[in-house]
């Protein structure tokens, strides 16, 4: 039974920043809070649609890997906050990209979205019914965010990252996937207002989450999957040359790095720039950790994550001898004058208003 190696990885983030003293200056909260409570500086905002970082994302990790997006034989994207309810994003990705011969699917395992999606590429290459499998994970969360609501508005950010996978031609690849969940726990981190389960009722759109209840859980889950998978794959923790865990909160990742006694060299985090990107998380940090040379031929490489469900997974990878793109894409996002400020401000006004309008029908 083949087993799936990346092949190929490419991120994209929207233009628009938007720093925490751009947020402090709409709502009641501050740099010194934001930082302190979870390591966050500044995130982006965007300004298109789901579907278009995903083609930027997917067609620089087509291009690392080498390939056309008609080599591509299965899409998935792994998102909570998807272009439409129907279709799937990633139907929409499919005819953006050109993937014409690309069976397509969305799937929705909060921001531990992207290790599912490795899942069940993992699967579907060692079944033999795919040999091609892009992977992409994205999120337009600022959609869901809400100036009321102060303790989630500050955490998320938009972007998009992908991978492709292929059969392993070695050793390298995916050595050990542990997936979980507890819906027993759905209410902890949920999103209201969208949904059937909203029609007639007046709830906004937005994100509801219990931070400490979510922390608690992250901090157990996310550390034991993480040794699970290690175990798994025949590794000691010592093996592990890095660790990318999901980019939601530094205070959790220092709490796993201790309890996995890890080096704190071997852990990658770029939240302070982009907050939590939830499904779009893991793989940016990946694509840059590639970027920066922070992967070498060989290397053991450790994915966790945490989301809404709640779901939690982990994923220990071995990398093949390329850790260099094949090819480079021209692929961009169309530019916009707009400040990641500017932007939220205005989706903030559009949606008071359709809340304001949908109230009074009720
Ligand atoms: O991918 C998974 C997604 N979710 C997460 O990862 C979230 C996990 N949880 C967390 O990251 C943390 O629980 C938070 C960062 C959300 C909150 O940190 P905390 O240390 O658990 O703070 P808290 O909720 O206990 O709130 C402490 C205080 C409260 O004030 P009082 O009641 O003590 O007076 C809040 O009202 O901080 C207040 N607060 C804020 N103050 C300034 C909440 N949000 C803010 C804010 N600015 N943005």
């Amino acid at each position: 039974m083949d087993r799936a190696a990346i092949t190929g990885w490419g991120h994209c983030v929207p233009p628009s920043v938007i720093t925490n003293d751009d947020l402090a200056s709409v709502m009641d909260t501050s740099d010194e809070w934001i930082t302190s409570r979870s390591g966050i500086k500044e995130r982006r905002i965007s300004h298109v649609e789901n579907s278009d970082m995903a083609v930027v994302a997917g067609s620089r990790a087509l291009a690392a890997a080498g390939l056309e997006p008609d080599d591509i034989d299965f899409l998935i994207v792994a998102t909570c906050t998807g272009d439409r309810q129907i279709p799937s994003t990633a139907c929409l990705v499919q005819a953006k990209l050109g993937t014409t011969k690309a069976a397509a699917v969305d799937i929705n395992a909060g921001c531990t979205g992207f290790v599912y999606g490795l899942n069940i590429a993992n699967g579907v290459i060692a079944a033999g019914t795919a040999r091609r499998v892009l992977l992409i994970g994205v999120e337009k969360i600022s959609a869901y965010l809400d100036f009321d609501e102060r303790s989630t508005a500050v955490l998320f950010g938009d972007g998009a990252g992908a991978v492709v996978l292929e059969p392993a031609l070695g050793d390298e690849g995916i050595r050990s996937m542990t997936v979980g969940s507890d819906g027993t726990l759905a209410d902890a981190l949920t999103a209201t207002g969208a949904g059937t389960e909203y029609i007639g009722r007046p709830e906004p759109l937005r994100i509801v989450m219990d931070g400490r209840e979510i922390f608690r859980n992250a901090v157990v889950q996310m550390g034991e999957a993480a040794l699970r998978a290690v175990k798994d794959a025949d590794l000691d923790l010592a093996d592990v040359d890095l660790l990318i865990p999901h980019q939601a909160n530094i205070r959790i990742i220092d709490s796993i790095v201790r309890r996995l006694d890890l080096d704190e060299s071997k852990v990658f985090t770029n939240l302070h720039r982009y907050g939590n990107t939830s499904a779009a998380s893991i793989p940016i940090a990946l694509s840059e950790a590639l970027d920066e040379g922070r992967i070498a031929p060989g290397s053991v490489v450790l994915l966790v994550a945490f989301g809404a469900g709640l779901t939690w997974g982990a994923t220990a990878i071995r990398w093949g001898d390329r850790v260099e793109p094949l090819g480079q894409s021209d692929a961009e996002l169309p530019p916009t004058e707009l400040t990641g400020l500017e932007l939220l401000i205005d989706e903030q006004r559009k949606k008071k208003a359709e809340d304001r309008a949908r109230a009074s029908v009720l």
